[in-house]
């Protein structure tokens, strides 16, 4: 028995057109599914019927991850592969889902071909990967690993003033239940995580598909700016204390900053109070993206800029606090599994990205790598993303590779690889 050609992917049309709808906005073409939203709810029901239809056990972890196990009683520590399903604000097909969606159709062309796993093999949908209600990113991972405090994470508010807690409590999920969760870990040996890419280093070598050597450092910081709100037409300008002067000043210097120390910072969400088109503010938050090649690098960057800022608001008569909401160190992923897949995968080419992944945050706990696909763009994060239907079967292909030689016997597939 061989693993089907590439061409030949069981049920991926089928799982693509049952997710697409979910979530989507035919306003923006984008997506819109937040962590415990209607349309989040919508994709983790879709991720459950697929995982029963394969007569997969699906539990949901303390932390609102969903597990979809195969053959959950082998000995051994697990094979996870996966992704997430939720999406930025109008957010493209693919991040995420692309990896949800590969992972169930390299099992089925692992069935297909007859393979049988020797250790358990585990399909993953974690939760809030993107932070795009509650602000922190990875949140079901990082609460997994111990990498966010379930205090904390319990009082992440939304833009509605609804609490992660009271979100999850509605939509089922005990949240006085979150938290570090040693049992599960101790139960996974290793996660591979399929991914779009998001640049265009694959389309520069010519590859449909590539693997991971590290992410970059990044976090987040909210940068809030007060002032005093007056009137738009009687207020003379020598009398205004404006703080949307002293954000201006901060995003134009945070783009020269980022440019001076070879970083990335980007201020890509902003709220204004009282928010009237005839009145000064009084208030402005506004939440910096920061990302560096190493640690220093972005310490440098925050501390210079948050400099420029104070200075800046002196002059305005604003006064400003920044906090900083997360912290991701540089990740390694896992030298020997990333040499073995990339040599699995014929020399698939290495490379780092600057893009945050739930892979990045379990590489606290166990051994992690990634598979990237092809993004023709590059393009990630708008309704712009896209990726060809050839290059998403190359990636299920490769997936299902690796799955076979990291779980089990490949010559039970009669491929040499
Ligand atoms: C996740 O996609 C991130 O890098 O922010
Ligand atoms: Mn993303
Ligand atoms: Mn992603």
């Amino acid at each position: 028995m061989e693993l089907p050609s590439p061409e030949e992917t069981p049920g991926l049309d089928e799982l693509w057109r049952s997710l697409l709808p979910l979530g989507y906005c035919t306003a923006s073409g984008g997506y819109r599914r937040f962590a415990w939203n209607k349309a989040d709810l919508a994709c983790r029901a879709w991720f459950t019927a697929q995982a029963t239809d394969r007569g997969l056990t699906v539990r949901t972890d303390r932390n609102g991850n969903q597990w979809a196990w195969w053959a959950e009683q082998l000995p051994g520590r697990a094979l996870a592969i996966g992704s997430h399903l939720d999406s930025v604000p109008d957010g493209g097909a693919f991040d995420g889902p692309l990896g949800v969606v590969s992972s169930f159709a390299a099992l089925d062309l692992l069935r297909e071909a007859g393979w049988q796993p020797d250790r358990p093999i585990a399909i993953a949908n974690f939760a809030d990967e993107e932070g795009a209600r509650f602000g922190v990113a990875c949140a079901g991972s990082r609460l997994l690993t111990g990498q966010l405090a379930p205090d904390q994470a319990r009082a992440l508010t939304d833009e509605d003033g609804v609490t992660l807690a009271a979100a999850m409590e509605a939509a089922g999920q005990d949240p006085a239940a979150i938290g570090p969760d040693e049992e599960l870990l101790g139960r996974l040996g290793q996660y591979v995580e399929l991914h779009i890419e998001q640049g265009r280093a694959l389309v520069d070598v010519g590859r449909p598909v590539g693997v991971a050597t590290s992410i970059w450092p990044h976090g987040r910081w909210r940068f809030e700016f007060g002032g005093e709100a007056n009137h738009a037409g009687t207020t003379r300008l020598e009398d205004r204390r404006d703080p949307m002067l002293t954000y201006a000043y901060t995003v134009l210097a945070a783009r020269k900053k980022a440019q001076a120390h070879g970083a990335l910072a980007t201020f890509g969400r902003i709220s204004v109070e009282p928010n009237a088109t005839n009145a000064i503010p009084s208030k402005v938050n506004a939440w910096l993206d920061g990302r560096a090649p190493d640690e220093a690098t972005l310490r440098a960057l925050l501390a210079d800029l948050e400099e420029a800022a104070r200075e800046r608001a002196g002059r305005d008569g604003a006064s400003l606090s920044v906090v900083n909401e997360s912290l991701t160190p540089v990740v390694e992923f896992d030298h020997a599994l990333r040499d073995q897949l990339s040599k699995t995968l014929d020399e698939a080419p290495v490379l780092p990205t600057g893009a945050g992944h739930d892979a990045g945050i379990l590489s606290a706990r166990i051994p992690t790598a990634m598979l990237f696909v092809r993004n023709p763009s590059g393009v990630s994060h708008s309704p712009a993303e896209q990726a060809e239907m050839a290059d998403c079967r190359a990636g299920v292909h490769a997936l299902a590779r690796a799955v076979s030689e990291l779980a089990g016997d490949p010559a039970q597939l009669g491929v040499a690889w």
